[in-house]
């Protein structure tokens, strides 16, 4: 069970996220759906230790990470962003083991290693030498996914994934999504779409913007 409490987030006068509670069963999914300007992204962006909270918790197996503390929870939560992220001059198999090698101190071998068996899983083991400018935009995705796999995390979200693909590649990302569930994985899907929100979702949360809060003169 993962629970995120009591988080909050303003960027300067604007409030982005106002006292978020929730909880996720181990292995379910979480859909996010709202419109744009809702806070989605800077949610997950949180998740990743990439933004600080205002104030907040996340409360994993008993274990509670300060979401106002920097980045306690970038080992918990992978995150396939929007535009991925690649790094554009490392190849797929180097974008893949490099986190692992850097934060986990993983040698070479096993880092590689590991790297093998996630492409396999994701099918892109033929590509382990491209480079990010050398595949599709599912191709991408997919190696973003075998990146956030690699270290391990116990939540995966995701940022649109299904925005940027035709329909079929669209239905390869559920399958995708829903194959990590069966593997039991808990994951996050913001997304704008609905029925996918719907079909994918075991929990729906919908965001709205909210209004700039009105700030007294002694806060300004
Ligand atoms: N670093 C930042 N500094 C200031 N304001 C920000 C920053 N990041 C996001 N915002 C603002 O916070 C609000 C929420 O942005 P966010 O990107 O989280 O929305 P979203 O729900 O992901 O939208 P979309 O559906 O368009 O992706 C927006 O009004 C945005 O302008
Ligand atoms: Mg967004």
């Amino acid at each position: 069970m993962i629970t995120l409490k009591n988080i909050n987030k303003s960027f300067g006068s604007k409030n982005v996220i106002r006292d978020l509670n929730l909880e996720i069963p181990e292995g379910e999914i979480l859909a996010i759906v709202g419109p744009s300007g809702g806070g989605k992204t800077t949610l997950l962006r949180i998740l990743a230790g990439l933004e600080s909270a205002d104030s907040g918790e996340l409360v994993l197996d008993g274990t509670s990470y300060n979401l106002a503390d920097g980045n306690p929870t970038e080992q918990v939560v992978g995150v396939v962003f929007q535009d991925f992220q690649l790094f554009p001059h490392l190849n797929a198999l180097e974008n893949i083991t490099l986190a692992p090698k850097l934060v986990l101190k993983k040698d070479k071998n096993a880092s590689e290693a590991e790297a093998r068996e996630l492409a396999q899983l994701l099918g892109i083991e033929d590509l382990l030498t491209s480079y990010p400018f050398q595949l599709s935009g599912g191709q991408k995705q997919r190696l973003a996914i075998a990146r956030a796999l690699s270290m391990n995390p116990k939540v995966l979200a995701y940022d649109e994934p299904t925005s940027a693909l035709d329909p079929e590649l669209r239905q390869q990302v559920e399958q995708l999504i829903l194959s990590m569930k069966n593997a039991k994985m808990t994951q996050i899907v913001v997304t704008h779409d609905w029925d996918f929100a719907e079909h994918i979702g075991d929990q729906l949360l919908r965001v709205q913007p909210l209004e700039t809060e009105e700030l007294s003169d002694n806060e300004k």
